[in-house]
């Protein structure tokens, strides 16, 4: 018999993160599949060609499970690019890199078929070419290609706000504006999870009082959502195009259009939380199998 199969994982403590943590670790164990919990990049150093974590040399690990959105540092994410050439990652690195950039994941879902809201780039210098853009919307969003939970997500009304607006910008030190059409949606919003390319589950979010974000960060709350088929295949879709092993697709209806979008895809969509599974949010069981399956195959195809 050979020898067995080591996992190194790092997943998300907060809001039950570590109990989900813990269950997966379970059955690993009942595969004969040895589980290494708490590998943050962060604590590791190169030497002697190995990538050393907690006395772990991360590439004799079968695979890697990097699953902890809050903490990823530069740093950590240069030792997984590193990692990604030498073990199987979840998810692998070149779609995690990807989908972590709002242009870069627009750009190659629209252009493999996949309505997101209209989006246009243009270099900071050109701020000329920016209002020729908000004269031709109406309103957009002005959104930093790398954020997270609305942070930073600025709504651009008529050409006055974009002239108080792009002092600010200009003081930043962007290299380019990336901004969307401003869709007209009823302020709610799916997050449909993707495992292994199959459905998990479907949520809805609502934007709170006056807000036109969904994001729980931005006051938005959680509801239970059925997805229509379309729903759920638009999300498999855009999936596929990307990559990722595990995903949460963010879509929404587009009004004057009468068709969904997908906003943007996330590489470390949360599992429910406690609270949510009290809301009913049932999906965890089934996703942490799913994810459990995954790792199982995708370990054992090393060998
Ligand atoms: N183009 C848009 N038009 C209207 N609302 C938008 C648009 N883009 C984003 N939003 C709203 O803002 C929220 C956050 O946007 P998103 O692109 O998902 O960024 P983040 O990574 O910060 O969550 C979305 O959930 C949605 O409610
Ligand atoms: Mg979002």
């Amino acid at each position: 018999m050979g020898k067995k199969r080591r996992v190194g994982i790092w997943m998300y403590q907060n809001g039950g993160g570590d109990r989900i943590e813990k269950r997966m670790v379970k059955m690993l164990k009942d595969r004969g599949i040895e589980p290494i919990t708490g590998l943050n990049l962060r604590d590791a150093y190169v030497k002697g060609g190995h990538i050393r974590c907690h006395g772990i040399n991360m590439e004799k690990l079968d695979l890697f499970f990097s699953y902890n959105a809050g903490e990823q540092t530069q740093y950590q994410m240069y030792l997984y690019k590193a990692l990604n050439r030498m073990i199987p990652c979840i998810n692998n690195y070149d779609s995690f890199e990807l989908t972590e950039d709002k242009f870069q994941t627009s750009y190659l879902l629209r252009n493999n078929g996949v309505s997101t809201p209209d989006f246009r780039l243009c270099h900071r210098d050109d701020s000329k070419r920016l209002k020729k853009f908000i004269r031709s919307w109406k309103q957009m969003v002005y959104k930093p290609t790398d954020g997270w939970g609305g942070v930073g997500l600025t709504k651009i009304d008529n050409e006055a706000t974009l002239d108080t607006l792009l002092p600010f910008l200009n003081q930043m030190d962007l290299r380019f504006f990336y901004v969307e059409k401003f869709i007209d949606y009823d302020r709610t919003d799916y997050r449909v999870d993707i495992v292994d390319g199959k459905y998990v589950g479907c949520y809805g979010r609502k934007a709170g009082g006056t807000d036109w974000r969904t994001n729980i960060t931005s006051g938005g709350s959680v509801f239970l959502r059925e997805p229509e088929e379309e729903v759920v295949d638009l999300a498999k879709k855009a999936v596929k195009i990307v990559g990722l092993e595990i995903a949460g697709v963010d879509i929404i209806y587009d009004r004057k259009k009468k068709e969904y979008l997908v906003l943007e895809i996330n590489g470390i969509p949360a599992f429910a939380t406690p609270e949510q599974e009290k809301l009913g949010l049932d999906f965890n069981d089934k996703k942490i199998e799913m994810i459990v399956d995954m790792i199982d195959r995708k370990s054992a195809a090393k060998r």
